[in-house]
Protein backbone atom coordinates (compact mmCIF):
# COMPACT_ATOMS: atom_id res chain seq x y z
CA UNK A 1 0.00 0.00 0.00
CA UNK A 2 1.53 3.37 -1.11
CA UNK A 3 -0.15 6.43 0.14
CA UNK A 4 0.01 8.72 2.89
CA UNK A 5 -3.63 8.60 4.00
CA UNK A 6 -4.45 6.64 6.81
CA UNK A 7 -5.63 3.10 6.28
CA UNK A 8 -8.88 2.02 7.51
CA UNK A 9 -8.31 -1.60 9.19
CA UNK A 10 -9.62 -3.81 6.51
CA UNK A 11 -12.93 -6.65 7.27
CA UNK A 12 -11.49 -10.42 6.40
CA UNK A 13 -15.06 -11.84 6.59
CA UNK A 14 -18.62 -11.14 6.16
CA UNK A 15 -20.30 -10.57 9.60
CA UNK A 16 -22.45 -12.52 10.37
CA UNK A 17 -26.09 -11.62 9.60
CA UNK A 18 -29.72 -12.34 10.22
CA UNK A 19 -32.54 -11.45 8.50
CA UNK A 20 -34.28 -7.99 8.95
CA UNK A 21 -37.93 -8.60 10.67
CA UNK A 22 -38.77 -5.03 11.46
CA UNK A 23 -38.03 -1.77 10.24
CA UNK A 24 -37.64 0.06 13.01
CA UNK A 25 -34.91 2.68 11.69
CA UNK A 26 -33.36 3.45 8.38
CA UNK A 27 -30.20 1.52 9.39
CA UNK A 28 -32.86 -1.43 9.29
CA UNK A 29 -33.34 -1.10 5.89
CA UNK A 30 -30.03 -0.42 4.55
CA UNK A 31 -28.97 -3.81 6.07
CA UNK A 32 -31.97 -5.54 4.29
CA UNK A 33 -31.36 -3.83 1.19
CA UNK A 34 -27.60 -5.11 1.40
CA UNK A 35 -28.59 -8.61 2.31
CA UNK A 36 -31.14 -8.88 -1.33
CA UNK A 37 -28.42 -8.14 -3.58
CA UNK A 38 -25.40 -10.87 -1.84
CA UNK A 39 -24.94 -14.36 -3.30
CA UNK A 40 -24.85 -13.49 -7.30
CA UNK A 41 -22.30 -15.70 -7.80
CA UNK A 42 -23.94 -18.76 -7.62
CA UNK A 43 -26.30 -17.74 -10.32
CA UNK A 44 -28.00 -20.39 -12.95
CA UNK A 45 -25.89 -19.65 -16.29
CA UNK A 46 -27.88 -19.86 -19.26
CA UNK A 47 -26.59 -21.05 -22.65
CA UNK A 48 -26.25 -18.42 -25.24
CA UNK A 49 -29.48 -18.25 -27.49
CA UNK A 50 -28.52 -19.58 -30.98
CA UNK A 51 -30.14 -17.29 -33.59
CA UNK A 52 -29.58 -15.93 -36.67
CA UNK A 53 -29.92 -12.44 -34.94
CA UNK A 54 -27.72 -12.91 -32.04
CA UNK A 55 -25.33 -10.67 -31.30
CA UNK A 56 -22.90 -13.05 -30.26
CA UNK A 57 -23.15 -14.92 -33.53
CA UNK A 58 -19.34 -14.36 -34.48
CA UNK A 59 -18.86 -15.21 -30.92
CA UNK A 60 -21.09 -18.61 -31.23
CA UNK A 61 -18.75 -19.73 -34.73
CA UNK A 62 -15.82 -19.79 -33.38
CA UNK A 63 -16.69 -21.29 -29.67
CA UNK A 64 -18.49 -24.32 -31.92
CA UNK A 65 -15.77 -24.35 -33.96
CA UNK A 66 -13.25 -24.81 -31.04
CA UNK A 67 -15.48 -27.21 -29.11
CA UNK A 68 -16.33 -29.31 -32.09
CA UNK A 69 -12.65 -30.03 -31.87
CA UNK A 70 -13.11 -30.90 -28.40
CA UNK A 71 -15.32 -32.99 -28.80
CA UNK A 72 -13.45 -35.49 -31.45
CA UNK A 73 -10.39 -37.64 -30.28
CA UNK A 74 -9.03 -37.64 -33.52
CA UNK A 75 -9.01 -33.74 -33.54
CA UNK A 76 -7.90 -32.76 -30.27
CA UNK A 77 -3.94 -32.08 -31.87
CA UNK A 78 -5.17 -29.69 -34.18
CA UNK A 79 -6.98 -27.92 -31.17
CA UNK A 80 -3.96 -27.66 -29.12
CA UNK A 81 -2.08 -26.60 -32.15
CA UNK A 82 -4.58 -23.37 -32.84
CA UNK A 83 -4.75 -22.72 -28.81
CA UNK A 84 -0.98 -22.91 -28.12
CA UNK A 85 0.09 -19.25 -29.81
CA UNK A 86 -2.47 -17.53 -27.52
CA UNK A 87 -1.78 -19.05 -24.07
CA UNK A 88 -0.82 -15.56 -22.69
CA UNK A 89 -4.48 -14.25 -22.90
CA UNK A 90 -6.42 -17.78 -22.14
CA UNK A 91 -7.64 -18.12 -18.75
CA UNK A 92 -7.56 -21.39 -17.29
CA UNK A 93 -6.70 -24.45 -19.42
CA UNK A 94 -9.09 -24.91 -22.15
CA UNK A 95 -11.62 -22.18 -22.61
CA UNK A 96 -14.55 -22.76 -20.15
CA UNK A 97 -17.41 -21.89 -22.96
CA UNK A 98 -15.71 -25.38 -24.99
CA UNK A 99 -16.49 -27.29 -21.57
CA UNK A 100 -19.69 -29.53 -21.24
CA UNK A 101 -21.13 -27.20 -19.18
CA UNK A 102 -20.18 -24.00 -20.87
CA UNK A 103 -21.86 -21.39 -22.04
CA UNK A 104 -22.17 -22.49 -26.12
CA UNK A 105 -25.77 -24.07 -26.78
CA UNK A 106 -25.92 -27.79 -27.65
CA UNK A 107 -27.79 -27.54 -30.62
CA UNK A 108 -26.44 -27.82 -34.23
CA UNK A 109 -24.47 -24.97 -35.58
CA UNK A 110 -25.77 -22.85 -37.50
CA UNK A 111 -25.63 -22.94 -41.56
CA UNK A 112 -22.54 -21.05 -43.02
CA UNK A 113 -20.84 -21.98 -39.38
CA UNK A 114 -16.93 -22.42 -40.24
CA UNK A 115 -14.71 -24.82 -39.07
CA UNK A 116 -11.73 -23.91 -37.40
CA UNK A 117 -9.80 -24.58 -40.69
CA UNK A 118 -11.21 -21.47 -41.93
CA UNK A 119 -10.87 -19.20 -39.07
CA UNK A 120 -7.99 -17.14 -38.51
CA UNK A 121 -5.69 -16.96 -35.55
CA UNK A 122 -6.15 -13.22 -35.23
CA UNK A 123 -10.06 -14.93 -34.55
CA UNK A 124 -9.52 -17.35 -32.22
CA UNK A 125 -6.96 -14.92 -30.32
CA UNK A 126 -10.21 -12.05 -30.24
CA UNK A 127 -12.46 -15.19 -29.34
CA UNK A 128 -9.86 -16.06 -26.39
CA UNK A 129 -9.73 -12.45 -25.10
CA UNK A 130 -13.53 -12.23 -25.37
CA UNK A 131 -14.26 -15.25 -23.92
CA UNK A 132 -11.91 -14.81 -20.83
CA UNK A 133 -13.68 -11.39 -19.51
CA UNK A 134 -16.84 -13.06 -19.76
CA UNK A 135 -16.19 -15.01 -16.84
CA UNK A 136 -18.43 -14.36 -14.02
CA UNK A 137 -17.38 -12.94 -10.28
CA UNK A 138 -18.20 -10.72 -7.70
CA UNK A 139 -16.64 -9.08 -4.19
CA UNK A 140 -17.85 -10.35 -1.53
CA UNK A 141 -19.82 -7.83 0.81
CA UNK A 142 -16.94 -7.55 3.42
CA UNK A 143 -14.37 -6.51 0.56
CA UNK A 144 -17.22 -3.97 -1.09
CA UNK A 145 -17.13 -2.68 2.68
CA UNK A 146 -13.63 -2.29 2.23
CA UNK A 147 -13.22 -0.83 -0.89
CA UNK A 148 -15.77 1.78 -0.12
CA UNK A 149 -14.00 2.76 2.75
CA UNK A 150 -10.86 2.81 0.83
CA UNK A 151 -11.90 5.13 -2.00
CA UNK A 152 -14.28 7.68 0.42
CA UNK A 153 -11.06 9.58 1.22
CA UNK A 154 -11.04 10.57 -2.84
CA UNK A 155 -14.16 10.55 -3.15
CA UNK A 156 -15.91 14.38 -3.63
CA UNK A 157 -19.94 14.00 -2.52
CA UNK A 158 -22.15 13.57 -5.71
CA UNK A 159 -20.66 12.78 -8.35
CA UNK A 160 -21.86 9.46 -10.96
CA UNK A 161 -19.97 6.18 -10.52
CA UNK A 162 -19.82 3.41 -13.56
CA UNK A 163 -18.93 -0.37 -13.31
CA UNK A 164 -17.94 -1.10 -16.75
CA UNK A 165 -19.02 -5.11 -16.69
CA UNK A 166 -21.79 -4.60 -14.36
CA UNK A 167 -22.96 -8.81 -14.08
CA UNK A 168 -26.10 -8.83 -11.64
CA UNK A 169 -25.48 -5.34 -10.36
CA UNK A 170 -24.17 -5.56 -6.93
CA UNK A 171 -21.36 -3.03 -7.22
CA UNK A 172 -23.73 -0.42 -8.20
CA UNK A 173 -26.41 -1.35 -6.06
CA UNK A 174 -23.91 -1.48 -3.22
CA UNK A 175 -22.42 1.99 -4.19
CA UNK A 176 -25.72 4.06 -4.30
CA UNK A 177 -26.25 2.72 -0.98
CA UNK A 178 -23.03 3.34 0.62
CA UNK A 179 -22.30 6.81 -1.15
CA UNK A 180 -24.25 9.90 -2.03
CA UNK A 181 -23.60 9.58 -5.81
CA UNK A 182 -25.79 11.34 -7.69
CA UNK A 183 -25.78 8.57 -10.30
CA UNK A 184 -24.50 4.81 -10.08
CA UNK A 185 -24.80 3.13 -13.56
CA UNK A 186 -23.50 -0.58 -14.47
CA UNK A 187 -22.84 -1.27 -18.08
CA UNK A 188 -23.13 -5.03 -19.03
CA UNK A 189 -22.68 -7.12 -22.17
CA UNK A 190 -24.95 -9.91 -22.02
CA UNK A 191 -28.31 -9.61 -21.93
CA UNK A 192 -29.59 -12.22 -19.06
CA UNK A 193 -26.73 -10.88 -16.82
CA UNK A 194 -28.19 -7.38 -17.68
CA UNK A 195 -32.10 -8.72 -17.16
CA UNK A 196 -30.94 -10.27 -13.73
CA UNK A 197 -29.68 -7.13 -12.23
CA UNK A 198 -32.78 -5.20 -13.45
CA UNK A 199 -34.86 -7.73 -11.76
CA UNK A 200 -32.66 -7.31 -8.63
CA UNK A 201 -32.83 -3.98 -8.86
CA UNK A 202 -36.77 -4.33 -8.86
CA UNK A 203 -36.40 -6.63 -5.78
CA UNK A 204 -34.35 -3.76 -4.05
CA UNK A 205 -36.60 -0.75 -4.61
CA UNK A 206 -39.75 -2.69 -3.50
CA UNK A 207 -37.78 -3.90 -0.23
CA UNK A 208 -36.52 -0.39 0.09
CA UNK A 209 -40.43 1.19 -0.46
CA UNK A 210 -41.96 -1.64 2.18
CA UNK A 211 -38.90 -0.03 4.92
CA UNK A 212 -39.92 3.15 4.44
CA UNK A 213 -43.53 3.00 4.67
CA UNK A 214 -43.17 0.65 7.93
CA UNK A 215 -40.77 3.35 9.73
CA UNK A 216 -42.47 4.26 12.62
CA UNK A 217 -41.09 8.08 12.14
CA UNK A 218 -41.72 8.52 8.25
CA UNK A 219 -38.26 9.98 6.32
CA UNK A 220 -38.38 12.94 4.66
CA UNK A 221 -36.19 14.47 2.11
CA UNK A 222 -34.91 17.11 4.20
CA UNK A 223 -34.62 14.38 6.75
CA UNK A 224 -30.60 14.01 8.14
CA UNK A 225 -29.44 10.12 7.22
CA UNK A 226 -26.47 8.96 8.38
CA UNK A 227 -24.78 6.02 5.96
CA UNK A 228 -23.75 2.47 6.95
CA UNK A 229 -20.54 4.04 5.87
CA UNK A 230 -21.07 6.97 8.91
CA UNK A 231 -21.05 9.38 5.99
CA UNK A 232 -23.85 12.26 6.82
CA UNK A 233 -26.52 12.74 3.80
CA UNK A 234 -30.84 13.12 4.04
CA UNK A 235 -33.45 11.01 3.45
CA UNK A 236 -33.62 11.57 -0.36
CA UNK A 237 -30.55 9.29 -0.42
CA UNK A 238 -33.44 6.36 0.07
CA UNK A 239 -36.39 8.07 -0.88
CA UNK A 240 -35.09 8.60 -4.15
CA UNK A 241 -33.04 5.59 -4.99
CA UNK A 242 -34.26 3.96 -8.11
CA UNK A 243 -33.54 7.43 -9.48
CA UNK A 244 -29.65 7.30 -8.86
CA UNK A 245 -29.45 3.74 -10.25
CA UNK A 246 -29.53 2.58 -14.10
CA UNK A 247 -28.33 -0.32 -16.01
CA UNK A 248 -27.69 -0.33 -19.60
CA UNK A 249 -26.92 -3.24 -21.56
CA UNK A 250 -23.80 -2.21 -24.26
CA UNK A 251 -20.47 -3.20 -24.57
CA UNK A 252 -18.70 -0.83 -22.63
CA UNK A 253 -16.33 0.20 -25.22
CA UNK A 254 -19.33 1.55 -26.86
CA UNK A 255 -20.93 3.47 -23.69
CA UNK A 256 -19.19 7.08 -23.01
CA UNK A 257 -18.15 7.63 -19.19
CA UNK A 258 -17.21 10.91 -19.81
CA UNK A 259 -19.37 11.59 -16.73
CA UNK A 260 -18.16 9.20 -14.44
CA UNK A 261 -16.21 10.60 -11.27
CA UNK A 262 -15.28 6.94 -10.48
CA UNK A 263 -15.03 3.88 -12.77
CA UNK A 264 -15.15 0.15 -11.28
CA UNK A 265 -13.66 -2.65 -13.04
CA UNK A 266 -13.81 -5.89 -11.42
CA UNK A 267 -10.45 -6.50 -14.00
CA UNK A 268 -9.42 -9.46 -12.73
CA UNK A 269 -10.76 -11.47 -16.22
CA UNK A 270 -9.64 -7.73 -18.40
CA UNK A 271 -6.30 -8.51 -18.51
CA UNK A 272 -5.63 -8.46 -22.46
CA UNK A 273 -7.98 -5.78 -22.87
CA UNK A 274 -6.37 -3.65 -19.89
CA UNK A 275 -4.49 -1.43 -22.49
CA UNK A 276 -7.91 -0.64 -24.73
CA UNK A 277 -9.64 -0.05 -21.69
CA UNK A 278 -6.56 2.47 -19.99
CA UNK A 279 -6.93 4.32 -23.66
CA UNK A 280 -11.06 4.42 -23.69
CA UNK A 281 -10.41 6.26 -20.11
CA UNK A 282 -7.54 8.35 -20.28
CA UNK A 283 -9.62 9.58 -23.90
CA UNK A 284 -12.50 10.32 -21.77
CA UNK A 285 -12.56 10.83 -18.26
CA UNK A 286 -11.87 14.11 -16.78
CA UNK A 287 -8.81 15.10 -14.64
CA UNK A 288 -9.75 14.55 -11.32
CA UNK A 289 -11.76 11.28 -12.14
CA UNK A 290 -10.69 8.10 -10.15
CA UNK A 291 -10.61 4.39 -11.55
CA UNK A 292 -10.24 1.99 -9.58
CA UNK A 293 -8.80 -1.80 -10.98
CA UNK A 294 -8.35 -5.23 -9.44
CA UNK A 295 -5.87 -7.53 -10.22
CA UNK A 296 -4.27 -5.44 -13.30
CA UNK A 297 -2.73 -2.25 -12.91
CA UNK A 298 -3.55 0.47 -15.74
CA UNK A 299 -0.08 1.58 -17.38
CA UNK A 300 -0.86 4.97 -18.83
CA UNK A 301 0.85 8.24 -18.22
CA UNK A 302 -2.83 9.89 -17.68
CA UNK A 303 -3.28 7.98 -14.58
CA UNK A 304 -1.14 8.30 -11.40
CA UNK A 305 -1.81 5.84 -8.74
CA UNK A 306 -3.04 6.20 -5.07
CA UNK A 307 -3.15 3.61 -3.75
CA UNK A 308 -2.15 -0.07 -4.35
CA UNK A 309 -3.71 -3.04 -2.30
CA UNK A 310 -1.87 -6.24 -1.99
CA UNK A 311 -4.18 -9.57 -2.55
CA UNK A 312 -5.71 -10.50 1.18
CA UNK A 313 -5.77 -7.09 2.72
CA UNK A 314 -8.57 -5.10 1.12
CA UNK A 315 -9.97 -8.36 -1.10
CA UNK A 316 -8.69 -11.66 -1.96
CA UNK A 317 -6.81 -9.69 -5.08
CA UNK A 318 -5.05 -6.85 -5.67
CA UNK A 319 -7.41 -3.40 -6.03
CA UNK A 320 -5.82 -0.32 -7.40
CA UNK A 321 -6.74 3.14 -7.19
CA UNK A 322 -5.97 5.35 -9.49
CA UNK A 323 -6.88 8.96 -10.38
CA UNK A 324 -6.90 10.79 -13.76
CA UNK A 325 -4.38 13.72 -14.14
CA UNK A 326 -3.19 16.06 -17.24
CA UNK A 327 -4.78 16.88 -20.20
CA UNK A 328 -6.58 14.55 -22.25
CA UNK A 329 -4.52 12.36 -24.14
CA UNK A 330 -3.98 8.66 -25.77
CA UNK A 331 -1.82 6.42 -25.64
CA UNK A 332 -1.20 3.22 -28.23
CA UNK A 333 -2.26 -0.39 -27.04
CA UNK A 334 0.20 -2.85 -26.35
CA UNK A 335 -1.73 -6.01 -24.49
CA UNK A 336 1.71 -7.45 -24.40
CA UNK A 337 2.46 -5.34 -21.52
CA UNK A 338 -0.64 -7.15 -19.08
CA UNK A 339 -0.17 -10.67 -20.10
CA UNK A 340 1.12 -13.96 -18.26
CA UNK A 341 3.42 -16.88 -20.20
CA UNK A 342 2.57 -20.16 -18.73
CA UNK A 343 4.58 -23.04 -19.37
CA UNK A 344 3.95 -24.30 -22.41
CA UNK A 345 4.83 -28.08 -21.99
CA UNK A 346 3.17 -28.33 -18.64
CA UNK A 347 -0.22 -26.24 -20.41
CA UNK A 348 -0.43 -29.19 -23.18
CA UNK A 349 -0.15 -32.22 -20.86
CA UNK A 350 -3.20 -30.57 -18.35
CA UNK A 351 -4.99 -29.75 -21.53
CA UNK A 352 -4.53 -33.22 -23.31
CA UNK A 353 -5.65 -34.77 -19.98
CA UNK A 354 -8.83 -32.57 -19.49
CA UNK A 355 -9.35 -33.31 -23.51
CA UNK A 356 -9.07 -37.00 -22.80
CA UNK A 357 -11.67 -37.15 -19.58
C1 LIG B 1 -15.99 -10.40 -13.22
S1 LIG B 1 -17.60 -9.89 -13.72
C2 LIG B 1 -17.85 -8.54 -12.62
C3 LIG B 1 -19.28 -8.16 -12.39
C4 LIG B 1 -19.48 -6.91 -11.52
N1 LIG B 1 -18.67 -5.80 -11.97
C5 LIG B 1 -19.14 -7.21 -10.07
O1 LIG B 1 -18.02 -6.89 -9.69
O2 LIG B 1 -19.98 -7.74 -9.35
C6 LIG B 1 -17.19 -9.09 -15.27
C7 LIG B 1 -18.42 -8.73 -16.09
O3 LIG B 1 -17.98 -8.00 -17.22
C8 LIG B 1 -18.84 -8.33 -18.30
N2 LIG B 1 -18.18 -7.94 -19.56
C9 LIG B 1 -17.13 -8.53 -20.19
N3 LIG B 1 -16.82 -7.90 -21.32
C10 LIG B 1 -17.69 -6.85 -21.42
C11 LIG B 1 -17.87 -5.81 -22.37
N4 LIG B 1 -17.10 -5.72 -23.46
N5 LIG B 1 -18.83 -4.90 -22.15
C12 LIG B 1 -19.65 -4.98 -21.06
N6 LIG B 1 -19.54 -5.96 -20.13
C13 LIG B 1 -18.57 -6.88 -20.30
C14 LIG B 1 -19.04 -9.83 -18.14
O4 LIG B 1 -20.17 -10.29 -18.84
C15 LIG B 1 -19.17 -9.93 -16.62
O5 LIG B 1 -20.53 -9.87 -16.24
Amino acid sequence: MNSSTPQPTFRTENRPTEPVQRFRQPADIFEALFQSIQGGETHARPTLELTPDSPFLPFLEIGYALRACAEKASRHDYLIERLRPHLSVMIGTLPASILPMGMLPKLAPLPGFRPLEQISDDEVRSWLIQEGGLIYGEMQRFELDNYFDAVQPFLPPGGVMVDLGSGLGKVVMTAALSWPFVRCVGIELMTYRHRLAQERLVRLLTLARQGLEALPQPLTPDSPLMLPSGVQTSGRHLLELGARIAFIESDMFKVDVRGASLVFLYSTCFGPLMDALSNKLARELPEGALVTTTTYPIKHPAFRLLQSHAPGTLSWTSVMIYQRIGPQMAEPASEARYLHQPDVVAWEARARADLAS
